[in-house]
């Protein structure tokens, strides 16, 4: 597959920071009209209150709004374990097509037999606007967007590259911060590794945007890094890491982590675009399934 790479296009690109759940999402704009696309929005939840709300998701649109921006996309790099998505919440302000990988089919198919969701949870990605295809590309005003499939953290992960920016998910970590997991049903260390290498194919002076970051050895938290700082400095996968030694160290390091906290939730939610799932009487509820992770 060759993408259509454009590194002489560089939008701006405005990161929030929500230190509930070391996310980072991004409002990117289209240098040559005022044109957006907001990536990787969160939600907020009290799990234990039983609460959401959306202080988040409100900054973002403030944002958009002040500068007079008009948002065309919403996308979703992956169906998040770690946060809730607010795709629907901000689409129902500000509009905007909600984009995500086209096998998100893969990922509902695996968590609907998890939560024993029934018929009337929908497994075709119907929950979405838009199911992008390895190379597929859409618009952001004038500029060119384009998607990488690259799974392995989750079967349906993307990398959306926009001009000069490369918004990765949970592919790569900061150089220091290494890799995401890839112990998720439908996750592969293997796969994972050979997404990363269709990353770091791209142009050395491409802008890398991460999805995660957790200040590793208690540095500031950073988000933003470059195809060649992550060849010559990831933790990983850098220094040409082979396949093998990755898998290894990869699978490893996954047995001794702790599932994250707000998984359940946010599978739930993720998996329906942002929707909040509800009960036969129309409530918002969620399950706690005591099997299958
Ligand atoms: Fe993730």
């Amino acid at each position: 597959m060759t993408y259509p790479v454009n590194m002489s296009v560089h939008p701006d690109v405005s990161a929030h920071f929500d230190p509930a759940t070391n996310t980072i999402s991004y409002i990117v704009k289209d240098p040559s009209s005022d044109h957006c696309a907001i990536v990787d929005s969160v939600m907020d939840i009290d799990y234990a209150a039983g609460r959401i709300t959306y202080d988040h998701a409100d900054r973002l649109i403030d944002e958009v709004r002040s500068r007079g921006l008009t948002l065309d996309w919403i996308i979703e790099t992956h169906v998040h374990a770690d946060h809730l998505s607010a795709a629907p919440y901000i689409q129902e302000k500000l509009g905007g097509k909600i984009g995500i990988g086209s096998k998100i089919m893969v990922v509902q198919e695996t968590f609907g037999k998890i939560f024993n969701e029934g018929t009337e949870f929908q497994r075709d990605g119907s929950q979405f606007d838009a199911l992008l295809e390895d190379g597929d590309t859409y618009r952001i005003g004038n500029m060119e967007a384009f998607a990488i499939y690259t799974p392995g953290h989750t079967p349906a992960c993307m990398t959306h590259v926009m001009g000069d920016a490369a918004f990765v998910g949970d592919t790569l970590f900061m150089p220091d911060g290494g890799s995401a997991r890839a112990d998720f049903p439908g996750g592969d260390a293997g796969t994972l590794y050979d997404s990363i290498q269709k990353v770091l194919a791209l142009p050395d002076d491409m802008r890398l945007f991460m999805c995660h970051d957790y200040g590793p050895n208690g540095r500031d938290i950073q988000w933003e890094t470059s195809v060649g700082d992550e060849k010559a400095h990831n933790i990983h996968v850098g220094k040409g890491a082979t396949r093998e030694e990755f898998i290894k160290f990869r699978t490893e390091r996954d047995a001794t982590l702790d599932m994250p906290k707000l998984i359940l939730p946010s599978l739930q939610v993720n998996m329906r675009a942002g929707e909040v799932p509800r009960d036969k009487d129309g409530n918002p509820m969620l399950k706690v399934p005591l099997s299958g992770l």
